[in-house]
């Protein structure tokens, strides 16, 4: 795979492609094989042993109108990739991946601004695979071993990086409405009760659609409620 930088450990790929970005090219994989300062979002921590897919990319310029739907591009590439695997994934709005209910990958997206209308990109992807230690990351996780699947690492991260440059330059020039159709086929709590926590506030609702923009559109005490960012936690 061109542009490829494999560690057997980092502290995170994420951190090290922020802190050389700048010597690198746009759409640079660094991937390791553990991390001993793996990062999740809202700053959690991202429990990384032997065993698991840990990448990130670069990507650079990126127009900002649709940046917050790149990581949701990447989670579809992610289901589409287990898809192959013979599993049924599913998106929980935004960006994690889960099968079973169970979390199996999730992803992060960090953004360095070099003016107002451009950013430099950098998405995280975690997907357990065989690791040890799921039972102590605070949510329901499984991993492909668990599920009774297997992959090559390298065969996965290359199937998932091809799922996401097929839709890349589309996405960028005509924003999410380009892959909703696909996003919503795997959006498991479509027409469901939801709560969705952002810092301190809940909203309680159903789970009504996904807008043309990939936000999360809520029916809540009788109103549409457009969701731009959260966690989904039921
Ligand atoms: C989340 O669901 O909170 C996002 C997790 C993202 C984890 C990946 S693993 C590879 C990359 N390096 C990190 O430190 N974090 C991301």
């Amino acid at each position: 795979m061109e542009n490829l930088l494999y560690f057997e450990e980092l502290d995170s790929t994420q951190t090290y492609l922020k802190e050389h970005a700048s010597a690198l090219h746009h759409g640079t994989v660094v991937c390791a094989d553990r991390q001993t300062a793996g990062r999740g979002r809202y700053d959690r921590k991202w429990v990384s042993a032997q065993g698991g897919l840990y990448f990130s990319i670069l990507l650079q310029p990126v127009k900002t109108d649709y940046l917050p739907n790149l990581t949701q591009l990447m989670a579809l590439s992610v289901c589409c990739a287990l898809e192959e695997l013979d599993l049924s994934p599913a998106l929980k709005w935004p960006n994690d991946v889960q099968v079973n209910g169970q979390k199996i990958c999730g992803i992060l997206s960090e953004a360095l601004f070099t003016n107002p209308n451009c950013a430099t990109v950098i998405l995280g992807v975690g997907v357990n695979i065989s690791q040890d230690g799921l039972d102590q990351v605070g949510q329901p996780a499984t991993s492909l071993k668990e599920l009774g699947a297997q992959a090559d690492k390298l065969v996965l991260l290359s199937n998932v990086l091809d799922y996401f440059w097929k839709d890349y330059d589309n996405l960028l020039a005509h924003g999410f409405d380009t892959i909703r159709a696909a996003y919503l086929r795997r959006f498991a709590a479509l027409g469901k009760p939801i709560s969705v926590r952002n810092g301190t506030q809940t909203i309680s609702g159903t789970a009504e659609d996904i807008s043309p923009r990939g936000t999360l559109l809520l029916r809540s005490a009788g109103q549409l409620k457009e969701i731009y960012i959260g966690d989904v936690i039921v």
